[in-house]
């Protein structure tokens, strides 16, 4: 355990605040511990890689750090391949795990930040395919009574950058370890436009896993910043679903505005677009900014305060809601 840390190598946005105390948990039954011992009782906070929160001020409670690392098969037959995975894994290093052996299935969610706890937490999803797809169960720990649970596909409630872990069950339980399905003779998802293309620029028709993965990683490389680099936790806002009905009515005034299918009655309209057009893409304010390859990720030039970016965050919904009439909702957790 140790007391005022730092929390500025342990987010992505690379924002400077402190923790009171700060300790990880490297076996499950370290959390058993800390639950016993009451510390899950009194302010605390669960972090994976950090790569989906923004802390707005010092955090005055318990930082506790997922470690739990391990990837195992579990059961495999001849077409399909069970894996688990601990929470605290890197994410992309089980992506690399299963591509490397040929598996298919989480291809295209290669290079996404953040560990696997924290995957389905949000559903995550890129490029024509969400977690979701291949999710079988995890187990996660009540973190008041230490007592494990199983939680199947519909347990979890997923939906776009949703799942039960962020609504009714928000904060009461800890993920600890997650199994999916894979497959040993994969049907590729490439029908996301950048991903054929950069398939054809490298002349290869028939692709395996392991070329969708690397196609995915030179998209992300391109638009996306790294954050080691250049602080940022992904897309800021989900993407705004809107009725059928108000979506044609943009369409007159702005032809240009693009959309895609989403629940029944809807469009799923790209933030990114929303945002670019109202003037804030490469826009720099003070530390912060929209990124110049992709409005959607805001960005901390260095030295920024979470406060900074929120300000950002809420001059851009507002100038969304101003000239489209539709409300963008942050994707990431502000703390
Ligand atoms: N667009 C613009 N300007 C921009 C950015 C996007 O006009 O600055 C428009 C373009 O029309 C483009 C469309 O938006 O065709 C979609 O853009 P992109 O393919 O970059 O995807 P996105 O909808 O902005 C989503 C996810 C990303 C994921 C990509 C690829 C959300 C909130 N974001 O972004 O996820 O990598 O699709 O599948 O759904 C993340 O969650 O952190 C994340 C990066």
């Amino acid at each position: 355990m140790q007391q005022h840390i730092s929390l500025r190598s342990f987010n992505t946005f690379g924002i400077d605040v402190s923790a009171a105390a700060y300790t990880e948990l490297h076996t499950p039954a370290d959390l058993q511990t800390l639950i016993r011992e009451g510390y899950t009782r009194t302010s605390h906070l669960f972090l994976g890689g950090g790569s989906n929160v923004l802390f707005t001020r010092d955090f005055d409670g318990l930082v506790l750090r997922n470690c739990l690392k391990g990837i195992h098969v579990v059961e495999e037959d001849a077409h399909t391949v069970l894996i688990e995975a601990a929470g605290g894994e890197v994410w992309h290093h089980l992506v690399m795990f299963t591509v490397e052996r040929g598996w298919g299935g989480i291809e295209n969610l290669s290079l996404i930040p953040g560990t696997v706890g924290a995957a389905p937490m949000q559903n995550i999803g890129a490029y024509g395919v969400e977690l979701n797809q291949v999710f079988e169960e995890l187990t996660a720990v009540h973190i008041q009574t230490g007592e494990q649970r199983t939680f199947n596909k519909q347990d979890c409630a997923f939906g776009y950058r949703e799942s039960v872990f962020k609504k009714d069950l928000k904060g009461q339980y800890f993920i600890q370890s997650v199994r999916l399905r894979l497959q040993k003779q994969p049907q590729v998802h490439i029908a996301y436009g950048a991903i054929k293309d950069v398939l054809a620029q490298k002349h290869i028709t028939l692709p395996r896993v392991q070329d969708v993965s690397e196609a995915v990683i030179a998209i992300r490389q391109s638009k996306l910043p790294d954050p080691r680099v250049l602080g940022n936790a992904g897309s800021f806002f989900k993407n705004p679903e809107i009725p059928e009905a108000q979506y044609h009515i943009l369409k007159q005034s702005f032809p240009a505005i693009p959309g895609y299918p989403a629940a029944p009655g809807h469009i799923k309209v790209p933030a990114g677009w929303l945002i670019e057009q109202c003037g804030w893409k490469g826009k720099r304010v003070g530390n912060t900014g929209a990124h110049k390859d992709q409005a959607l990720v805001l960005v901390n030039y260095g030295g920024a305060t979470g406060a900074e970016i929120l300000a950002l965050a809420y001059a851009i919904q507002e100038s969304v809601q101003q000239r489209f009439g539709i409300t963008i909702t942050p994707e990431v957790n502000i703390i």
